[in-house]
């Protein structure tokens, strides 16, 4: 996966990016979502989980409050990972979340506001990480681009 940059036209087409993209992933995989409130993280999760078919769209809500959900994953993946770190204030309560964790095992783990994820926090193998930036561009327009390191 290398670096490439859509935009969509509605959250149906994030959604549908999201499936587009569930189907390149390779456990274990760190995959940050980056942009401002109401930037599409959530949207674009829903379709990355549904399309893993580790849950139906509906069913992906955000885990503002809770942090983290949890899902059985299929075939190669064994579990996905849908965090939020809206509410993380410091290192210590990222340490306490144990994202490290989390990929040991053939999981794909997602986080919205991967912004506040340093560096120590994310893998050192650059084909464990991809990082997407989403931009509001207008009202039903959301820029979103994809970087793998690989
Ligand atoms: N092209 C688009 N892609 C994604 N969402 C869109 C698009 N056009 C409009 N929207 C709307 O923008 C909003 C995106 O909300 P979403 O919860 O996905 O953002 P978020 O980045 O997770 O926000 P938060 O920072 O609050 O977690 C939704 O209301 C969605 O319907
Ligand atoms: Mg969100």
């Amino acid at each position: 996966m290398d670096a490439r940059s859509i935009v969509t036209q509605s959250p149906e087409e994030t959604i549908a990016l999201g499936h587009e993209l569930a189907r390149e992933l390779t456990p274990p995989v760190l995959v940050l979502l980056l942009g401002e409130l109401g930037a599409g993280k959530t949207t674009l999760a829903k379709g990355l989980v549904a399309g893993l078919s580790a849950a139906p769209e509906e069913e992906v809500t955000s885990p503002t409050f809770t942090m983290i959900h949890e899902y059985a994953g299929r075939h190669n993946v064994a579990r996905v990972y849908h965090v939020d770190l809206y509410r993380v204030e410091s290192a210590r309560e990222l340490e306490t979340l144990g994202l490290e964790d989390l990929l040991a095992e053939r999981a794909v783990v997602i986080v919205e506001w991967g912004e506040k994820l340093g560096p120590a926090f994310r893998p050192s193998a650059p084909d464990r990480l991809i990082e997407i930036h989403l931009k509001t561009v207008s009202e039903n327009e959301r820029s979103i681009e994809i970087r793998a390191a690989k």
